[in-house]
């Protein structure tokens, strides 16, 4: 059996990282997050005060910066490390959200995430999820998924995952901040969000887990020549 690359792109909290997970266990490969290394890299800038319009300064801060992923036993998920430290948790407050995007627009940003999630990949065995992974960071993987989803179940999935953690976030506020964030995303001047050419699309609007998964394991393993 062939070892692949499978790349899921898509809007905000469109279920990319359930699938993602979902596929990756399954299959026996690795997952990777590319969204939690800008979140990371945004809450390193946001600690240390970095000016990132200051191009000097983003690419001084990115020395310092270390990211690496380490499986948690407890969790059964691999998280994220920012210099050691385990970030899983915090890079997902409103607080990091809000400047992420803008982040991610940065060149010298992206270069520093895109060599590293292509070197993840040099194995193939692996299932990343982000918005450029089928464009820019994998254009040749042998699978591509694009999802979608209405936007009122995005903010409703996305709205209950934070107030389980921050009772003070409103549905108002998580709305704001996905539109925000699709805006930013998909009209960026490098690597917008975008559906590759190859890509299959995938509405999970009115699907459940189960019929996700079943949908995108039959056409892995297709391409898997299984
Ligand atoms: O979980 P959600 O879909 O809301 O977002 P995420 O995957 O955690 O990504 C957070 C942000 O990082 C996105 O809104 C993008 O601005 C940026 N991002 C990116 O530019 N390129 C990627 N490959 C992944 C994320």
């Amino acid at each position: 059996m062939k070892k692949i690359i499978i790349t899921i792109d898509g809007w905000s909290s469109c279920g990319k990282s359930t699938l993602a997970k979902q596929l990756a266990k399954k299959l026996g490969y690795v997952y990777i997050d590319s969204g939690a290394m800008y979140r990371a890299i945004t809450l390193f800038f946001l600690r240390n005060h970095i000016n990132w319009s200051d191009k000097l300064a983003v690419t001084a801060a990115l020395k310092s910066i270390v990211i690496d992923f380490e499986y948690n036993e407890n969790s059964r998920q691999s998280e994220i490390l920012l210099n050691d430290e385990n970030v899983e948790y915090l890079i997902r407050d409103l607080v990091v959200a809000e400047k992420v995007s803008e982040v991610a627009t940065i060149k010298e940003v992206r270069d520093f995430a895109v060599a590293q999630q292509q070197k993840m990949g040099e194995k193939k065995g692996i299932v990343m999820d982000g918005r450029d992974i089928g464009t820019t960071v994998f254009p040749n993987a042998e699978f591509k998924i694009f999802m979608t989803a209405d936007i009122t179940t995005r903010v409703e999935r996305r709205f209950k995952e934070m107030v389980e953690k921050n009772p003070n976030v409103t549905f108002e506020e998580v709305k704001k901040n996905l539109e925000m964030r699709d805006y930013i995303d998909s009209n960026r001047e490098i690597s917008p969000l975008k559906k590759a050419e190859d890509a299959i699309e995938l509405d999970n609007t009115s699907l459940t887990m189960e019929q996700q998964l079943a949908f995108a394991l039959k056409l892995a393993k297709e391409k898997m020549g299984q």
